[in-house]
This record gives C-alpha cells, sequence and structure tokens, in this order.
C-alpha cells in the first residue's frame, strides 16, 4: 500500500502552480476535464487510438497520450512521464474495470484524488456490505445457500460486470433449474455456485444519488441524481407476456446510459443522512473518510423503503447527465457546477489553503 510519507514526497515535489489533472480517457472523463478547464487546470488524459476523437470534438485535453491499454498506467516510465507533469489523478469506473485494485493501491505512485484505503472495503462485496450495514442503510436481505431461498432473489456473479449472468429465482427449486440452464449454455460454469451472491430482489425503482464528500467543508453535499437506461431489462416490458415466456428471457443489466431524475422531496431527508452516515462510517473505517464523490446504488420501493445495494467510493458515469448543471447542484451552487467541476473546485481551494495533502491519497 502506497502510504501518506510516498505521497506527500511527491506532492512535495510537484509544481503546485502548475497542477494538471488526469484521468483515463472513458467513463467520465469529458465531465472531469471539462470541470478541470473551468477551473483554470492543465488536463491530461490517457487514451486509446480509437477514443482520441472525443477529444478531438470537444478540445478539452492539453496532453493527450495515446496508449494501446490502460495498463499502461502503471509503467514506470508512464508515471514518470505524469509526475513531471504535476498530475492529481481523479479514478473512475475504469480505473477499477480495467486495474487491480492491489495494482491502485500498490504500484500507482501517482497523487490520486480521493482515500485509497477505501478501495479495499469497495472491492469485497462482504466488507462492502458491512460498512453499509454499520452506517445503518438498508440493504436487501441475503441468503447463504440456494436452499435457504424463499422469496424472489437476484443470483449475483462475483465480478460480473453489468448484472452480466445474473439472474431471478423465487425457489431452490427454480433457482437450481436456472442455474443447470445457465450451465448447459455455458454462460455459467458449474463451480461458479459457491461464488455466487444471492440477494433479495428489491421491488421498486432504481436511484442513483451521488454526493462530494468535501474534506475542506466538512460537508457531504447531495449534488446529482440519475436512474440507469439498461439493456435489456428496459426493453422487456416491450414485448408482451406470451413472448417472454417462449424466448425464456432473462434481464441483463447492460447499462447503455443513464436519465437525470429527481426524487420527490419528501425522500431527500433521508437521502441526505444516508449520505452523511456512510462518510461518518468510513471515517471510522479508512481516516479521514470518503473524499469526493460517491454514489449509492438503490432500489426504492412502493412503501418508499430505500434498499442499497452497493456503493462506488468514486465519481460515477451517472453524474455526466449534470454535466452544466443539475436541480440538487443548483440548489447548492447556482448555475454551472457539476460532479467533474465540483472536484476540480475542491483540489484548487485545498491547493490555496495549502491543504492539498489532505484530498489526495
Ligand atoms: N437487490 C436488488 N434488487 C433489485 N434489483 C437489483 C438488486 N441488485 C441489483 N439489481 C439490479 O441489477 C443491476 C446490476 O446490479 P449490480 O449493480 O449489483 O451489478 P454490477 O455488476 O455492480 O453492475 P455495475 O458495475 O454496472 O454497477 C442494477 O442496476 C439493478 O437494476
Ligand atoms: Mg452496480
Amino acid at each position: 500500500m502506497i502510504g501518506n510519507a510516498e505521497v506527500k514526497k511527491i506532492v512535495e515535489g510537484y509544481d503546485q502552480k502548475k497542477l494538471a489533472i488526469g484521468t483515463l480517457g472513458s467513463h467520465s472523463s469529458l465531465n472531469i476535464f471539462k470541470g478541470a478547464k473551468e477551473e483554470g487546470f492543465r488536463t491530461v488524459c490517457l487514451c486509446k487510438e480509437k477514443d482520441a476523437i472525443m477529444y478531438h470534438k470537444y478540445p478539452l485535453v492539453d496532453d493527450l497520450i495515446i496508449v494501446k491499454d490502460f495498463t499502461e498506467l502503471l509503467s514506470e516510465k508512464m508515471q514518470e512521464r505524469l509526475r513531471k507533469l504535476n498530475v492529481i489523478l481523479i479514478p473512475h469506473g475504469s480505473f477499477t474495470a480495467y486495474l487491480r485494485t492491489e495494482e491502485l493501491t500498490d504500484s500507482l505512485m501517482v497523487p490520486m484524488f480521493g482515500n485509497r484505503q477505501l478501495l479495499h472495503w469497495e472491492a469485497n462485496r462482504k466488507s462492502q456490505e458491512e460498512w453499509l450495514r454499520q452506517a445503518g442503510l438498508r440493504l436487501p436481505a441475503t441468503f447463504k445457500t440456494p436452499e435457504d431461498i424463499d422469496r424472489l432473489v437476484i443470483a449475483k456473479l462475483p465480478g460480473a460486470k453489468g448484472g452480466r449472468g445474473y439472474f431471478l429465482a423465487h425457489s431452490p427449486k427454480t433457482f437450481h433449474k436456472k442455474f443447470g440452464e445457465l450451465v448447459k449454455r455455458g454462460m455459467l460454469k458449474e463451480d461458479d455456485l459457491s461464488g455466487i451472491h444471492l440477494q433479495e430482489y428489491a421491488l421498486g425503482v432504481n436511484v442513483y444519488p451521488s454526493y462530494f464528500s468535501s474534506i475542506l467543508q466538512d460537508d457531504v453535499e447531495l449534488l446529482a441524481m440519475d436512474r440507469r437506461y439498461e439493456s435489456a431489462v428496459d426493453s422487456i416490458g416491450k414485448i408482451p407476456a406470451a413472448e417472454q415466456l417462449e424466448i425464456d428471457v432473462n434481464p441483463t443489466y447492460t447499462v447503455v446510459g443513464n436519465f437525470p431524475m429527481v426524487a420527490r422531496e419528501s425522500l431527500l431527508p433521508e437521502l441526505m443522512s444516508m449520505g452523511d452516515n456512510v462518510h461518518k462510517k468510513a471515517r471510522e473505517l479508512a481516516p479521514p473518510g470518503i473524499i469526493g464523490p460517491f454514489c449509492l446504488e438503490t432500489v426504492i420501493t412502493d412503501e418508499l423503503k430505500i434498499f442499497t445495494f452497493e456503493i462506488s467510493a468514486r465519481i460515477v458515469a451517472g453524474t455526466n447527465v449534470g454535466i452544466g448543471t443539475s436541480p440538487y447542484a443548483y440548489l447548492k451552487y447556482g448555475e454551472n457546477m457539476y460532479m467533474g467541476r465540483r472536484i476540480a473546485l475542491e483540489i484548487k481551494q485545498a491547493t490555496s489553503q495549502n491543504r492539498l495533502l489532505e484530498v489526495v491519497a
């Protein structure tokens, strides 16, 4: 694990008047770069050749570094180059998708905005659940073995991206039947069984509130909210039930995009307290807690019960719906505030208050 002392040494070697904001060219990079530019930073992007068009069409990047593969971020040479550019890295979903947690915590000697220690809490489903439960959030019930299933559950595979291979079952019998079918079709392996996580299916609508935990202001701000547009699950309702049965569809949850949303106002007090409590708990588990953006993945039922099934302790792509502004950012900041810019603002203020070391790890 890269410690504070090592990061301190690097940051002290930086020219703090020429800090640059850097990230991988995907996920929420345009959000991050636009925010960085609006706060007066240079920007650095590691990007694949095929994606470079984004940064030509939207010229938000000062140093475009073409890589074959995002793992090049880990090479000594690349890291040296980034340090020479005084880069603060902003982690997003592609960091955890393309690099292993240990690589991020142990081999990336470039200052990162955020709390590296929390990556471990987030990466493991069990520890993540412990964190959220201890923060007092309502989580869907979990089942130790398929034999315990007594209601509708969602069966989740470890490391499955976008819910691929997830399936629903409402009894031990339907579980084993579906599992067997998926094995037969080659989508699962027999020994996947022990790794499957069985979670109560919360019947309701998805709501993804995004927060910004400011170390400087000592506050957690509710800054954005979205819902996802998921293929194929959001399209299943378009075909009649008879055809659904005939083609035996299983919902998959590949995110195609996001919609901005506002929650009914009576839900806001609870959503706000949830954000505060998750940060408070994180402060005990891994001081100083969450630094910067995080998002709770929730389902809200018809009784207005909020179930949280996951946390991302970083910027999520759903905040892209707020580029420019969003109702929640507007309520606090007026026009022209959004997650990418909020990150840059915190770094700018930390630098001018000589507190940069408090927001990077
Ligand atoms: N307990 C639950 N009850 C109801 N729906 C759920 C539950 N857990 C997950 N889902 C649905 O399944 C989708 C994928 O689940 P989940 O977020 O756990 O997968 P993932 O692999 O983490 O995907 P991503 O990395 O894109 O977030 C969610 O967006 C949600 O629609
Ligand atoms: Mg998820």
